[in-house]
């Protein structure tokens, strides 16, 4: 029985394997809608959602699967006190495996280590979100061929956006991948992330809060929102969240085949206007979720070897 908590628990080789998988499922959709026949997926979503929960229903539903689930945690026994380790004994009665959001970093992993099922960390806290990143990998591989040699930009609240985390904990690994870390100072990617992921594998990157200045350098631009759930006060959320809002403008230094991800929800971070440039990849992003957490659950049930 496998979790998967942190994409580091995953290979470069399985995460190929995993965007493999998902394009034939793209090709040949028919082949996979009954192969979680009898399965049930359960969706414990203790913190807002709504691309990420309906996102794994739609993959277990598309793979003739049955779901169950919880999507607040004050429609559960959480309200009620009741332990997470608790939750996912009990769950594991019920249910083949388990998606499962929190706002404590850690949360998934008290419920993996509890569970007799496979638990999948659909986001803890400001930590840590490995499917999105799955999302994120994906995406970059159907818009560019390749998973390497790119210079990556991550725009916007880099110290609490989980899936900043993650995406540079996976695409650290590929060959020559660069990144430019645009943030205001206050919101800068946590030393840990440095010390342990970039520093570790001698990646470069590059530090700034200047978007204009860097956007002409880059493959792919990731934006964020400004998490306003994990500030301490209204104030400094209020100040910061409007540091970068990408307008038509601002890509006119971009390249041509520059690639927009955006994770979503979008608040203020990407103008309306953008949504129709070829280079605006968030939506098909979304699609491109489903589709790696059908490969996911394929993987972490045995369904595909
Ligand atoms: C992200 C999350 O929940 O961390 N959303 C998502 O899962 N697609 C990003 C965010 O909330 O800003």
């Amino acid at each position: 029985m496998r979790s998967l908590i942190d994409i580091q628990e995953l290979s470069v080789e399985e995460i190929n394997d995993l965007v493999k998988c998902a394009e034939d499922i793209i090709a040949n959709p028919a082949k996979y809608s009954e192969m979680c026949k009898g399965k049930k997926l359960a969706t414990l979503f203790f913190e807002p959602s709504t691309r990420t929960r309906l996102s794994f229903e739609a993959a277990m539903y598309e793979l003739g699967g049955n779901v169950l689930s919880v999507s607040s945690a004050a429609s559960s026994s959480a309200a009620k006190g009741e332990s997470v380790a608790d939750t996912a004994k009990t769950i594991s009665s019920y249910a083949d495996i388990i998606a499962m959001r929190h706002p404590k970093e850690g949360a998934p992993l008290v419920a993996a280590m509890n569970a007799t099922i496979p638990v999948i960390n659909a986001g803890d806290g400001g930590h840590n979100h490995p499917t999105q990143t799955l999302a994120d990998i994906l995406t970059i591989h159907c818009e560019k061929g390749r998973l390497d040699n790119m210079t990556i930009g991550l725009c916007g609240d880099l110290k609490f956006g989980r899936t900043v985390h993650s995406l540079i904990s996976a695409m650290s690994r590929y060959e020559n991948v660069k990144f430019y870390l645009i943030s205001p100072d206050e919101l800068k990617v946590p030393s840990y992330v440095k010390k342990d992921i970039l520093k570790k594998n001698n990646v470069e990157y590059v530090q700034t809060s200047d978007l204009e200045g860097s956007i002409s350098e880059l493959d792919v631009l990731y934006m964020t929102r400004v998490q306003k759930e994990r500030f301490f006060n209204e104030e400094d959320y209020l100040r910061l969240k409007d540091s970068y809002i990408l307008t038509p403008d601002k890509l006119k230094t971009a390249k041509p085949d520059l690639s927009i991800l955006h994770p979503l929800p979008r608040v203020n971070e990407i103008a309306v206007a953008i949504d129709d440039d070829p280079r605006a990849c968030y939506f098909k992003q979304v699609y491109y979720g489903k589709i790696m957490r059908m490969s996911l659950i394929l993987k972490l049930l045995e369904v595909v070897k």
